[in-house]
């Protein structure tokens, strides 16, 4: 008996009826099998199309220029924590692109006022110190970013701390610092800019790629819960900010090469770490900010309420 399947029909040739028996002629064997596959294929085509619906080349038509969509020229950006690390990489990126800048830092004023300068001087960005764990300073900041600029189209909340705790030994203080910087801080920025965002505008949340990595250590407990918090923040201001015409999006970064990664971990685990990565390396912060880059402009219109890992292939 032959077996052969054809879009996910069986159709079966016994030697007696049919394909290769002796007596029969191999053409009308052959015949005899495309007439029937075609009565099968015309039967799951009149009832169920394989393709619903396929525009005509025709309807793909541009919207406008092919690049318009990919710069950020005048765009105003509001980055919490740019001072360094990611933060810096962020503000570079998107000044490059075309970006009106609003660096927030905490203490290292020097590095802030630097890229002001990297970034087109004062007339294109402004270095403000704002500690956004707290939100009479957030308001504080999203003052300076309005009053400077007259509005925010996107704002990143990527001022972030780590420390490795487990239930055993996390304090009320330790508690309070991480959850103060990595949850309400973001929370509260978003409350604060959306009275000066128009539609079209985006926020963007930094969330991790531990949350999605099965070999995680229980001392990533407390950092790993205010990241989880911010992955359920994504998902719901989405659905409750896209009536503004505002999308809220977030990239979860693999391991980055900057003061937060390399604190406490020694020579050996950092190595560990790179190998485990596909590609044999830590992520660079240019390497996040390109994600971000994408997910502030406009032909990311359609990706709203999402976790975009940025991890190279380390958690796959
Ligand atoms: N690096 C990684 O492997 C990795 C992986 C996944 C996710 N992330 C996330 O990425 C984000 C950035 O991390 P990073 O690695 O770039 O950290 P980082 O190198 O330690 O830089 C932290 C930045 O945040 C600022 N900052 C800290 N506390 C602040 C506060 N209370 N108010 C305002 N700014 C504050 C610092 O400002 P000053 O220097 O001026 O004090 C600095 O510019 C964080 O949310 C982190 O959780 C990092």
């Amino acid at each position: 008996m032959l077996d052969i399947s054809y879009n996910g029909h069986s159709v079966q040739q016994t030697r007696e009826s049919g394909i290769d028996s002796p007596s029969m002629d191999i053409n009308a064997n052959t015949s005899l099998l495309l007439q029937s596959l075609q009565r099968s294929h015309k039967h799951i085509t009149s009832s169920e199309p394989a393709i619903p619906h396929q525009p005509q080349p025709s309807q793909f038509k541009p919207t406008s220029s092919p690049t318009a969509n990919m710069s950020l020229t005048d765009k105003v950006i509001l980055i919490t924590g740019a001072s360094n690390g990611i933060g810096a990489a962020l503000a570079t990126h998107l000044s490059s692109l075309g970006a009106l800048l609003v660096i927030n830092y905490r203490s290292d004023e020097a590095s802030a006022t630097r890229l002001v300068t990297i970034c087109g001087g004062p007339s294109r960005a402004i270095a403000v110190q704002a500690d956004v764990s707290r939100i009479d300073e957030i308001d504080k900041l999203v003052s300076a970013a309005v009053g400077k600029f007259g509005r925010v189209d996107v704002a990143v909340a990527n001022a972030g701390l780590m420390l490795m705790r487990g239930v055993e030994d996390t304090t009320e203080e330790d508690f309070a610092r991480l959850f103060d910087l990595n949850v309400k801080g973001p929370y509260f920025l978003a409350q604060k800019v959306v009275p000066h965002m128009k539609p079209g505008s985006r926020i963007i949340f930094v969330s991790t790629g531990v949350n999605r990595h099965t070999g995680v250590t229980p001392n990533y407990l407390l950092y790993a819960a205010t990241k989880g918090a911010i992955d359920q923040m994504t998902r719901l201001m989405a659905k409750g900010l896209a009536s503004k015409g505002i999308n809220v999006n977030a990239v979860a970064p693999g391991p980055v090469a900057t003061d937060l990664f390399f604190q406490g971990k020694s020579e050996a685990l950092i190595k560990g770490i790179k190998g485990m990565n596909p590609h044999g390396r830590l992520g660079d912060p240019g390497d996040v900010a390109k994600v971000v880059g994408f997910l502030a402009r406009e032909e990311s219109a359609w990706i709203d309420g999402q976790i975009i890992g940025a991890n190279g292939g380390s958690f796959v």
